[in-house]
């Protein structure tokens, strides 16, 4: 972007330099802004460098070139596009991009007036403008046609409705209005065309020196001979009576056969069938074949067609009856009262209905060409629902005949001239009268500028009752003979004091050389134009034969069957005249043009002769002049470049102050000026109105609407920002709904799961107490699950309590009806607790808890003493070997001592203390005394042993009596009573062992007892009492 800016700049600069050499390329910077020679200078200078635009403010005055220049390119378009009016050297994409840009920019409807006289350089100025908008606008595929079309119906329109006149090559002998339709983004999408008048008479007759139509040229030229046979056609234009009248009319100008091949192909684009063209290319060539219909006078004066051939081409092309049409063009139909009489026609008369027939058949065409083409400018998609409420907006392109002069003129130079001074009506109101008005009313000091208003000429022509048009029409409808003679003199009768309106009778003696019998003379604005009134009256009436209409609503030809209705023939009533029909669509098109925004381009004609580079000061001179220049450029310069309304300003530019941004509240004119204050606008750059602020000169409003460009950016910016959020937080509200959404369900199910559960502990805690109150009955439904339940967990909770050696007591409880279950595996806990307890005592151990097992057997609960005994572990002998005399060890001999252990030995009478030793072998229990055995007793013998149940360490072991060497009972007292006891059980292999209470019997020898008596005492005593018994007494620690 930049660098393009860059690149206008540099070229701006080398433009500026060529426009600074070369005049002013606005007339607004002329020094001498009053004087017409200045201004006539001016445009000669840039002329001669070949500038053929200049500006008067926003208008644009173009001087034909007569050359082609090198100034359309598409380079140029670039150039052109979006840039600041003033920034470039004036143009006509200029004028077509500003229009362009405020349509976008305001959503308005535009509007491009292009005036001129003929061949100034009208219609090329449209083209331009068309091809400019084509070749600029945005555009999508779909549209590209639409876009072709639009170009493509130009050439077309042209070849039918243009032709060469003395004045211009190209002549448009028709108005066409073209709206060019945009959508809201710009993108041209489809047009539409109003065509008006086409000056039908030129089809049969041309002045000298002009042309027919191109299309017939054209075709004649161009056309394939396949078509031409097809046709009836001949390639020679002067075989044709239409085409061959006109002599002198210079052909060398024309490429007609370039241009054909222009035409066919747009007829391809703009959807033309094969049909159509059949049809239509039938009607062209019917026309010139009618043309050369020859009639001849029979003896009774009437009309006839002696050679039949053209006849049948006609009929042949346009689908009718021959005998019927022979019968129309020679004929006429008379209706009186309630029969049809058929009577022939003069040879005058005949003549006038074939040129009848060949214009209304042309006319309808053009009509039938222009709506065809319309059809296929309407955008399909626009008229799809979706896109009826998008803003649409137009450009509309007007492109009318000129004002013509000629040697002579006839009513078809009237209706043009008429047009054209409705034109510049427009224009006048539109600019001079509107703007002078405005500023007025605004009440902005100004001092009026005189100038002309042709409103009194266009009521002269157009006035109810008292115009021309209505005087000629009321001649045309009047009965009883009227003629052109008695228009004309209607007309002095009526108008004759109009100050813009002379004839010959009224003119004073000089004028009247230059006027005619026949003639009247308007003082157009554009300059005085003499017509004649030959003619007038047949042309407004436009009458054709009702026989040949008939015959022609009869047609084949798909055209003509839609331009000439059946209905047609049943309205009785008369069709408005082309004057007034005319008139009507002119003010319809001015409503048009009223409800735009207009943009004016003034074409002037630098010569008569069509030259390059001729620059006829005179002319020229006349032409600014008429066009009212001057005054345009005085109202322009004492005035103001733009005005707006204040709510319209402040609403285009109130994002530039921060007062007025975003909203202003108070009245729109404090706004705008709290706005320009801010933005500083100087006091001479502007006026405030009462309803609009004025803006004296292009640039501020260029600079605020730079600044505007910029500010937009920003906005954008931010409305884009917001926009997003917005977009954003929808996004995140409907995020947050669904999650909220999503939890609550995930809740619910969580909680449904819950209560589930619940339900189901509820349940199972019912059958459980169920269960739990009927845990004592046999098995049933009701406390099978609790029983399964209870022997479940009793047994996996054992495992955690099983008892960890045999030692251990503890047990776990058992339910009720585990009772059997668990005594049976505490049981087999036991035993196995026994059984790896057994396994994992030595031998050693082993034999002394046999011993100590046996002590229990023996002991356990006899003898005081045997509880506090039961840890002190049994030793396996208390006296070592070496602390036994050898000689009882040889005496002992092969004996193994088992066990031994110092004891006291109470003899049997005296129960004297003696220290001994006790030895058990395997076979007898020995008393030794140092180196004596002093008793030997063989267990065999051995009677049994007793014991006292208190607890002193007496023991008496009895001896069977008769037993070898029996010496009697051993009295013995040692310190490990249970040890020794229990020893001697296992040697002997028998429990012999007797436990007393309160005393004993024992034999001192066989036969004689003694008694030992136990006792207990605070003392431990023993002693021989009186009786000769042993007393014990044990102490009783522990006991009391
Ligand atoms: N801008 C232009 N550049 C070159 N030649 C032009 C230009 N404008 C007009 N002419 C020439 O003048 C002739 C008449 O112009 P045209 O637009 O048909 O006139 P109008 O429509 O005003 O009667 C064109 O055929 C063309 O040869
Ligand atoms: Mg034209």
């Amino acid at each position: 972007e930049e660098v393009r800016r860059r690149h206008i700049r540099l070229h701006m600069e080398g433009a500026l330099t060529a426009r600074d050499k070369v005049g002013v390329q606005d007339f607004v910077l002329l020094d001498a802004h009053t004087s017409e020679s200045a201004f006539l200078d001016n445009l000669r200078k840039r002329f001669r460098e070949n500038l053929i635009y200049t500006y008067i403010g926003t208008l644009l005055v173009s001087v034909n070139p007569y050359q082609e220049l090198g100034i359309y390119t598409l380079s140029q378009m670039e150039l052109y596009q979006g840039v600041n009016f003033f920034e470039l050297p004036p143009h006509v994409y200029a004028i077509a991009d500003n229009a362009y840009r405020m349509m976008c920019s305001e959503l308005t409807n535009h509007l491009i007036l292009i005036s001129g006289e003929s061949g100034a350089g009208k219609t090329e100025a449209s083209k331009k403008i068309l091809q400019y908008f084509a070749m600029t606008c945005p555009m999508t595929d779909s549209l590209e046609i639409a876009r072709d079309r639009l170009l493509l119906s130009n050439p077309v329109l042209e070849a039918f409705g243009n032709a060469k006149t003395l004045r211009n090559d190209n002549s448009s002998r028709f108005g066409k209005y073209m709206d060019i339709q945009f959508d809201f983004k710009g993108i041209p999408i489809g047009g539409h065309i109003i065509g008006y008048l086409i000056e039908k008479s030129r089809v049969v007759y041309q002045n000298h020196g002009e042309r027919n139509f191109h299309i017939f040229y054209q075709l004649l030229e161009g056309g394939e001979e396949q078509l031409l046979a097809y046709l009836g056609l001949e390639r020679d234009p002067q075989l044709y009576r239409y085409l061959a009248q006109a002599h002198g009319a210079n052909e060398s100008s024309m490429n007609d056969r370039n241009d054909w091949k222009t035409v066919s192909n747009a007829f391809a684009v703009i959807d033309f069938t094969e049909d159509d063209l059949e049809n239509l290319f039938g009607i062209i060539a019917s026309i010139l074949h009618l043309g050369n219909v020859c009639f001849r006078e029979n003896h009774q004066g009437c009309a006839t067609i002696p050679v039949i051939n053209e006849i049948k081409w006609i009929a042949k092309l346009l689908g009718v009856q021959p005998s019927a049409l022979l019968e129309a063009l020679t004929h006429r139909k008379i209706e009186a009262q309630t029969e049809e009489v058929i009577c022939p026609l003069t040879l005058e008369n005949s003549v006038y209905a074939r040129d009848a027939m060949a214009k209304a058949v042309y006319g309808r065409t053009f009509t039938w060409l222009v709506n065809k083409i319309n059809s296929s400018l309407v955008n399909k998609i626009w008229e799809t629902s979706a896109w009826e409420f998008t803003k649409k907006t137009v450009i509309g392109l007007l492109d009318i005949y000129g004002f013509e002069v000629f040697d002579k003129n006839g009513f078809e130079q009237f209706c043009i001239n008429y047009c054209n001074e409705k034109l510049q009506q427009l224009l006048i109101e539109r600019t001079l009268k509107a703007e002078q008005a405005e500023y007025e009313m605004e009440g902005i000091e100004w001092e009026p500028i005189q100038y002309f208003n042709n409103k009194i000429i266009c009521d002269l022509v157009e006035e109810r009752h008292k115009g021309i048009i209505s005087i000629l029409d009321e001649e045309c409808i009047r009965p009883g003979p009227a003629s052109d003679l008695s228009f004309l003199e209607k007309l002095e009768e009526k108008v004759g004091k109009h100050a813009h309106f002379q004839t010959r009778k009224l003119a004073g003696p000089k004028g009247r050389k230059r006027i005619g019998w026949m003639e009247f003379r308007l003082f157009h604005y554009a300059g005085e134009v003499t017509y004649c009134t030959k003619g007038f009256l047949e042309k407004n009436s436009d009458l054709l034969y009702r026989h040949l209409k008939e015959v022609l609503c009869r047609s084949r030809n798909g055209i003509l069957k839609e331009c000439f209705l059946a209905a047609e023939l049943e309205n009785r009533r008369r069709s408005p005249t082309v004057g007034t029909q005319f008139k009507t669509s002119l003010s319809s098109l001015l409503e048009i043009l009223i409800s735009k925004e207009p943009s004016y381009i003034r074409c002037i004609k630098p010569n008569e002769r069509k030259e390059p580079s001729k620059f006829d000061d005179f002319l020229i001179r006349h032409q600014i002049k008429y066009l009212g220049l001057m005054e345009h450029l005085r109202v322009r310069r004492a005035g103001f470049a733009y005005r707006r309304k204040y709510e319209h300003f402040l609403q285009r530019y109130k994002s530039l102050c921060p007062d007025t941004w975003p909203h202003w509240r108070g009245p729109p004119a404090e706004g705008v000026e709290r706005l320009i204050k801010y933005i500083g606008y100087k006091p001479e750059e502007y006026k405030l109105g009462r309803t609009k602020i004025f803006i004296r000169f292009p640039r501020t409003l260029f600079a605020t609407e730079d600044a505007f460009e910029f500010s937009k950016h920003q906005l954008v910016a931010r409305i884009q920002a917001t926009y997003k959020a917005c977009l954003e937080r929808r996004v995140y509200v409907k995020k947050r709904q669904a999650a909220i959404k999503l939890e609550t369900h995930w809740r619910g199910a969580l909680a449904r799961k819950e209560a589930e559960r619940r339900k189901w502990a509820v349940l199972i805690v019912r059958r459980f107490i169920k269960g739990f109150i009927q845990r004592d009955k046999p098995l049933c439904p009701d406390n099978e699950e609790f029983v399964v339940f209870v022997r479940k967990n009793y047994i996996l909770n054992l495992r955690y309590h099983v008892p960890k050696n045999v030692l251990d007591k503890r047990w776990l409880r058992p339910p009720g009806i585990l009772q059997n279950a668990s005594d049976l595996l505490r049981k087999m806990c036991v035993r196995n607790l026994v059984r790896k307890y057994c396994r994992g005592i030595t031998a050693e151990r082993k034999a002394l808890m046999q011993q100590k097992a046996v002590a229990s057997a023996v002991f356990r609960g006899k003898k005081e003493g045997y509880a506090e005994s039961l840890n002190k572990p049994f030793a396996n002998s208390r006296i070592d070997e070496g602390d036994i005399n050898p000689k009882v060890l040889q005496l002992i001999g092969n004996e193994k001592i088992q066990y031994g252990i110092p004891v006291i030995k109470y003899d049997r009478k005296g129960f004297k203390a003696r220290q001994r030793q006790l030895i058990l072998t395997q076979k007898a229990a020995y008393v030794v005394e140092l180196a004596k055995i002093k008793q030997k007793i063989e267990y065999s013998a051995l009677k049994g042993v007793s014991t006292s149940n208190l607890s002193d360490g007496f023991l008496v072991i009895h001896v069977s009596p008769g037993a070898n060497k029996h010496k009697g009972d051993a009295i013995l007292q040692c310190e490990h009573i249970f040890e020794v006891v229990t020893k001697l059980v296992m040697l002997v292999k028998k429990n012999i062992v007797h436990v007393v209470q309160g005393s004993l019997q024992f034999y001192i020898s066989p036969g004689r007892e003694g008694t030992i008596v136990f006792d207990t005492g605070p003392e431990e005593q023993i002693y021989k009492d009186k009786n000769g018994q042993l007393t014990v007494v044990s102490g009783c620690l522990g006991r009391e």
